[in-house]
């Protein structure tokens, strides 16, 4: 009998199931990343344009979750698979976050295989379809721990051993919780579920939308890691004295230096980067002076007190809320950012007074970009000297290297949450 059924217009498409311009958001930002090498947070913007808020933050959570499994996805997907599949191939691509939102953000399974489908119209459909059954039939699980990218892994367990390694891997398994940094002593007492790890600080578990927290528009406090604070910190109180902040945006030390009574002069080469410190001092009500500036030929009227380089690195040391750097970053790139890192802690060290303090920090967890750059910077400066950090300036729980230098590694203060990877020093002028 013929079929009777009203046929689809020629060119028709049939309307994609609702989520599907989400997903295709996902596909655009993890092409991004690994592709293209952007990095997530920049990314995001573009890959989610035209999408709802929340949905442009549930696309940014598949990646990051697709990011922080990848490598125990791709070790399920290869499994699955006769030949494994080109390693940036679209399939690989939707099966990557199909595959994070079934197993890491646990939605529900049709949803996922509904939307996956269309993207991969025209091209295999039915192997997507396959892995994804397969994926449900045999109730696929992933590890206790995300594994990290094995270029990343072999190169850290040369660097610092497989204990290290482990901590990594267990650090990196979930997202970190929130920490507040205070203009003022908080109340712990107001927030629910928080712990102080230091002055100045509280820790909420994480999931908080930061907006909606108290005193979010009064400016009190803002967001900035517990081991970010800790260059700051080495700077004690200002009572006064000038302090240049070089590499400030967005501000996380500028604000605590201002709220620490230094006065501050804050560079930075970005000028997007710098309105948002202009907006975190709006928010915050804190004073300090700011300058565009390329800190290789910017110069200041006068040397300081103190100054505090928190240069550009690699990142590797925010790998927990960044999912993305460890895919993107390789050797070559540390061994450029280290060079740079040497031209701009010699310039730093041209503005401090004599007698005075430099802090330099990087969020690595390289040591090209931490013990290197200073054993270099002194190898140079014979005159200058380490001024050991004290375990009493820090935190319970973190203790100085034998060198006196700042190294907060994954696994230090686990039970609590854990905190980023950070090198600093504290150096003192002849
Ligand atoms: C690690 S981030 C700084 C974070 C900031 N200190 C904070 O606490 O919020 C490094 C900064 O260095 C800036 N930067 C990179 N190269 C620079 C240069 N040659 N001169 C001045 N700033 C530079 C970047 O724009 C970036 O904002």
């Amino acid at each position: 009998m013929a079929d009777r059924r009203p046929r689809r217009p020629r060119g028709a498409h049939q309307a994609d199931p609702p989520g599907t311009a989400t997903r295709k958001a996902a596909l655009r930002l993890i092409d991004a990343v690994l592709r293209r090498g952007d990095p997530l947070d920049l990314a995001a913007h573009a890959a989610t344009q035209g999408l709802p808020p929340p949905d442009r933050a549930f696309a940014v959570a598949i990646v990051s979750e697709a990011l922080r499994w990848m490598s125990d996805i791709d070790m399920l997907i290869d499994g699955a698979t006769a030949q494994p599949l080109p390693d940036d191939v679209k399939s690989r691509a939707v099966l990557r976050i199909a595959l994070a939102q079934l197993l890491v953000l646990k939605s529900p399974p049709h949803a996922v295989v509904s939307t996956a489908l269309p993207l991969v119209d025209g091209g295999p459909r039915r192997l997507v379809h396959a892995i994804l059954s397969r994926a449900q039939q045999e109730e696929w699980q992933l590890p206790e721990s995300a594994s990290l990218p094995p270029a990343t892994a072999e190169r850290w367990a040369a660097l610092w051993g497989d204990a290290f390694v482990a901590a990594a891997e267990t650090a990196w398994s979930a997202p970190p919780p929130v920490d507040l940094s205070f203009a003022a002593a908080p109340d712990a007492a107001g927030w629910e579920g928080a712990q102080s790890l230091a002055p100045h600080h509280l820790r909420l578990p994480r999931g908080h939308a930061i907006e909606t927290l108290p005193g979010f528009r009064e400016g009190g406090w803002w967001v900035q890691d517990l081991a970010a604070t800790l260059p700051a910190r080495l700077l004690g109180a200002g009572e006064g004295r000038s302090v240049l902040d070089l590499c400030a945006a967005p501000g996380g030390k500028t604000m605590q230096l201002a709220a620490a009574s230094w006065s501050v002069l804050a560079v930075d080469s970005s000028a997007k980067r710098l309105a948002r410190l202009e907006e975190n001092l709006d928010r915050t009500g804190l004073h300090a002076a700011v300058v565009q500036g390329d800190i290789r030929k910017w110069q200041p009227g006068e040397a300081a007190d103190a100054v505090l380089l928190d240069a550009p690195c690699s990142a590797t040391g925010i790998f927990r809320r960044h999912p993305d750097v460890l895919h993107r970053i390789e050797p070559r790139q540390i061994a450029e950012m280290a060079e740079l890192q040497a031209e701009l802690l010699g310039r730093a060290a041209l503005w401090v007074k004599p007698g005075g303090v430099l802090v330099y920090a990087t969020c690595s967890l390289e040591p090209a970009e931490g013990e290197e750059r200073i054993a270099a910077f002194l190898a140079d400066h014979p005159d200058w000297t380490i001024d050991p950090a004290r375990a009493d300036e820090l935190p319970a729980g973190i203790v100085p290297t034998e060198q006196g230098f700042i190294r907060t590694l994954p696994g230090m203060l686990a039970e609590a949450g854990g905190l980023d990877g950070f090198f600093i020093a504290r150096l003192r002028a002849p």
